[in-house]
């Protein structure tokens, strides 16, 4: 860090505030360094100094060889460009460079060391190469084998060094090589962590709180190794969330679809002031209330849960919006003809006309995307409440909310088997969630990329 001070640098080594971790890190001696920090905590911004000042001095750190090879990797190839590709050119010494490819994301020094941008999508894209060190970024993003089957043996040829960044996931393989890391005492390895709240301002970090579930917040921004388990909408409390809810025929009504035969489901819902919660300055919330459900336990179809919502809305005056499973029953389970959604404009436009509009993206986002902007909007790492349910109109929605669990050992993801009557109701509310709240803006990178 030291060399921001240096004036022979380019201005893109601005100061950067002192921090213990992060110096720590700097100068440690582990040849393999482990770094599960907060989002927006620094972590990608050490690392493309840590490997610019590695590749100036290689030449002189390894006489031995007379070219280096580093690199910058990520998950996907277009996700390593936007991550480090601009910064790297900028933080190497113009008089340094001699060339840059543009197409092959490789900068080369007149020293003789090279630095790639590499996408892990490809992992075989590491294999060949004698390299000198490089980074793994959103490491917890990659595939769960790509350290020992391609990184790690990459590495052995000239006692590569690495460092494994990213933000937590769950439980996965990332976790495993933080608790190694921890637990070595060869020397070679090393872990480091820090909250996002050392570096961001602290009405970042509270906007951060604000927008997002306890755990979601946790991991994100404490760099939280979460062990999802149990209910997979942990936030959802009966006691907090089920109350009686008002119907306005004038304002706009939401239906939300996920296709299935055992049971056949839609939900209902509609934004209003929900009652009995407050925001600070003591004004009322208006949320999500769940006012409805279709739930035909067996044998349903599509055709037939949309007659069920014309018999018991079809006297709404208001606009009506249908949101749902983008793939629109492609499985083919509650198809008949056409694609479920043409079956809803069939059945519902007699009786809704044109105050019937489709909210349907052309594909689903992430199920953890979704289950987090969920569980946000039931309550918020600050205790903000903006969602509920009517028991008594929905109360197959309020099972749902309860019974649905997470996959054991995972990320998070939803147990889709233990029993198949559940998760199709909560599905369907969260399509409409996750595309009117959702959660992704706040949580960098990744879950930005898998949403389009
Ligand atoms: N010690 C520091 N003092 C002040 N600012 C810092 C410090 N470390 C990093 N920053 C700044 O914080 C910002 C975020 O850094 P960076 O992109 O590296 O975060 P990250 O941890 O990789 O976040 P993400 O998880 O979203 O990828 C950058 O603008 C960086 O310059
Ligand atoms: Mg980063």
């Amino acid at each position: 860090v030291n060399l921001a001070l240096n004036p022979a640098l380019p201005n893109r080594w601005t100061a950067l505030r002192p921090h213990d971790e992060q110096r720590r890190l700097w100068r440690s001696k582990a040849r393999f360094r482990v770094v599960p920090a907060g989002r927006r905590s620094g972590k990608t911004e050490l690392a493309k100094r840590y490997l610019v000042r590695r590749a100036v001095v290689a030449h002189e750190e390894r006489p031995q060889y007379d070219s280096w090879f580093f690199f910058a990797a990520a998950p996907t190839r277009d996700q390593a460009k936007r991550i480090y590709w601009d910064d790297l050119k900028r933080l190497v010494p113009d008089d340094l460079i001699l060339s840059i490819s543009e197409s092959q994301l490789i900068i080369k020094l007149i020293t003789g060391a090279e630095i790639h941008v590499i996408g892990m999508d490809k992992p075989e894209r590491i294999e060949g190469t004698p390299w000198d060190g490089g980074i793994l970024d959103e490491y917890g993003n990659m595939k769960a084998r790509t350290w020992t089957l391609h990184v790690r043996p990459a590495l052995s040829d000239r006692g590569g060094w690495c460092w494994l960044i990213g933000v937590p996931e769950g439980r996965n393989h990332y976790y495993d090589i933080f608790k190694n890391a921890q637990a070595d005492d060869t020397g070679e390895w090393d872990a480091f962590h820090w909250k996002s709240a050392d570096i961001l301002p602290a009405a970042e970090v509270e906007a951060a709180r604000r927008d997002l579930d306890e755990l979601s917040f946790q991991q994100e921004y404490e760099g939280s190794f979460i062990h999802f388990q149990g209910r997979a909408y942990y936030t959802f409390d009966e006691k907090i969330h089920c109350r009686a809810l008002t119907y306005d025929p004038v304002q706009p009504l939401i239906i939300c679809f996920d296709f299935n035969v055992s049971p056949g489901v839609a939900v209902v819902c509609q934004e209003q002031v929900l009652p009995g919660v407050f925001l600070a300055d003591g004004e009322p919330v208006i949320g999500t209330g769940v006012i409805g459900e279709v739930h035909i336990p067996r044998n349903s179809n599509t055709p037939a849960v949309c007659r069920k919502l014309v018999q018991d809305w079809g006297g709404h005056l208001g606009k009506v919006f249908a949101y749902g499973d983008a793939t629109g029953g492609a499985k083919g389970t509650a198809k008949l003809q056409g694609s479920d959604w043409d079956i809803i404009a069939q059945e519902l436009r007699p009786t809704f006309g044109q105050r019937l509009f489709f909210r349907v993206p052309k594909s689903n986002p992430a199920e953890r995307v979704r289950v987090n902007s969920m569980n946000t909007r039931f309550q918020s790492a600050t205790g903000l409440v903006r969602m509920m349910v009517d028991a008594r109109r929905a109360p197959h929605v309020v099972r749902d909310l309860e019974g649905v669990r997470v996959l054991e050992g995972g990320s998070g993801e939803i147990d889709k088997q233990s029993d198949p009557h559940l998760t199709h109701l909560s599905d369907a509310v969260g399509y409409y969630i996750v595309r009117e709240y959702p959660i992704i803006k706040l949580i960098g990178e990744q879950q930005e990329l898998r949403i389009v």
